[in-house]
């Protein structure tokens, strides 16, 4: 991939200024800025060259967990769900029946990876050829009956499998959750540069739909901003995972699961604490942020923002900085859980930890570290253990009195960290954030002659 100089500098200040934020107590992140994707050409050889780099891993992964091959086979759009991070760019669905084979050890001079892309069933006997030549003793099947990433098995399909394979084959079949969980979760070291930047224009698009560009206090409704996101990201031909949620944060806030309801369309008027849920797709990478706004009375500068919301934000980076102390290679999803929310309660903070990887799909493969409404640990998926080379978003809320306004507020954050090998190998914190973290509220700035006076209602 080209680097024009811009681009060179613009990285090399975002190192500067993290490595200086190891050091201080207040942090200056980089203006973030809109980058625009390469020609679509220019973006399938940059994907292709990151799953060439992951499909040569196969082979390690599976002698990590004691298998000989892995198996993933679907019919034209009944595809695996392994099949979306394992296909070429320039595919767009599997074709027919798809079958793809990975092997741990390919004897002498011969593939890791076999496709068959079949319609007449001769396919079957070509791979029990090569099981046979390969010595395969084990053979893993996506069949997971609570992890997404390693369940993408059609149940049909998996009736052809046996079928097709026969009795000797079918009884080498093995369930290990582990190999789509990690193929899924492991982001190559390629991405990362792509990932700041998508993460740039996630936050240059934040800033601006929290201004007074996009915000007009009394006139702009939360579903404007919500509709101004989408089309941004149009025009800049990205896409997104999810509908944006903007929202006028009050007592009410995040008091009951939010994946149960829309957030209600409401008109924004000064003197509000806006919230914003985004995220944008490109490149076969997703994101996840949430930031928090205030709009100011007219004429009202930053210092005017109540001391008590700049207090609930700094209260949910400390709950981000607890949590990703506890994040150590190798603990499960849940016993992080656990060890940040008592950290949480001993430090006297009120608060919910929800956080969960990201990168191939906006909720992606690895532990979560608990859900909305499971504070005391995940089933299965919380068990799973944490693993190097993934990205995380850090998704908590605080709850803080806001004396100015007498009452608790939640303060919903979320932001993307990636693992720092390099970081890691020195024995320092490995996750950092993408681009930076929320630690200022965006702001609303209406002109002093603008009238206070604004239209009631919807
Ligand atoms: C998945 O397949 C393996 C091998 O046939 C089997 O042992 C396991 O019970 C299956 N799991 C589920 C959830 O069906
Ligand atoms: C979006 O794609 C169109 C069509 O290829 C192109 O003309 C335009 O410049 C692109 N916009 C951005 C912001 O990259
Ligand atoms: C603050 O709110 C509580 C009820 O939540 C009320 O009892 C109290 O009078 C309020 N205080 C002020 C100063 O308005």
């Amino acid at each position: 991939m080209k680097l024009d100089i811009r681009t060179v500098a613009f990285f090399s200040s975002l190192f500067a200024v993290a490595a200086a934020h190891e050091n201080q107590a207040t942090t200056k992140w980089p203006t973030p800025e809109y980058h625009t994707l390469p020609p679509l050409r220019e973006q399938a050889e940059i994907q292709d060259a990151w799953t060439q780099e992951r499909r040569d891993n196969i082979p390690k992964l599976l002698t990590k967990y004691g298998i000989d091959a892995w198996l993933v086979s679907q019919r034209e759009y009944a595809e695996d769900t392994a099949f979306w991070s394992l296909k070429w760019a320039q595919e767009f669905s599997s074709r027919r029946r798809t079958t793809l084979l990975f092997l741990a050890n390919p004897s002498d001079d011969t593939p890791y990876s076999y496709k068959w892309v079949d319609n007449k069933g001769t396919m079957w006997a070509e791979l029990r050829d090569v099981l046979e030549a390969q010595n395969v003793e084990s053979i893993a099947i996506n069949n997971h009956s609570l992890i997404a990433f390693s369940s993408g098995l059609h149940a049909g399909e998996l009736e052809a499998i046996r079928e097709g394979l026969g009795e000797k084959w079918a009884s080498s079949l093995v369930a290990e959750p582990m190999l789509g969980v990690e193929y899924i979760g492991t982001m190559p070291a390629g991405r990362a540069e792509w990932y700041r930047r998508l993460q740039s224009t996630v936050w240059a698009a934040i800033s601006e739909a929290f201004s007074e560009k996009v915000i007009t206090p009394g006139t702009t409704t939360t579903d404007d901003v919500r509709w101004w996101l989408r089309e941004k990201l149009q025009q800049m031909n990205y896409t997104t995972w999810f509908h944006p949620d903007v929202m006028i944060v009050d007592e009410t806030t995040w008091e009951s699961d939010p994946i149960q309801t829309d957030p209600p369309r409401r008109l924004i008027r000064y003197g509000d604490m806006l919230h914003v849920d985004f995220g944008l797709t490109a490149l076969g990478l997703n994101t996840d942020t949430q930031h928090l706004a205030y709009v100011l009375h007219p004429g009202q500068t930053e210092d005017d923002v109540p001391q008590g919301l700049i207090e609930g934000l700094k209260k949910g980076n400390r709950l981000q900085d607890i949590l990703i102390s506890q994040m150590k290679v190798g603990r499960t999803g849940n016993e992080i859980l656990k060890a940040a929310l008592e950290q949480m309660h001993n430090e006297g903070i009120e608060g919910k930890i929800y956080s969960h990887p990201v990168g191939d799909w906006g909720h992606s493969a690895g532990p979560l570290f608990g859900m909305f409404d499971l504070q005391e640990g995940v089933p299965v998926i919380g068990d799973l253990p944490l693993l190097s080379n993934t990205y995380y978003s850090i998704e908590l809320m605080v709850r803080h009195f806001v004396p100015e306004w007498n009452k608790s507020l939640n303060f919903p954050l979320e932001e993307d960290v990636m693992w720092d090998g390099d970081a890691a190998a020195r024995g320092d914190n490995p996750w950092k954030w993408a681009i930076g973290r929320q630690e200022k509220f965006h702001l609303i700035r209406t002109p002093a002659e603008a009238s206070e006076n604004i239209r009631g209602d919807l």
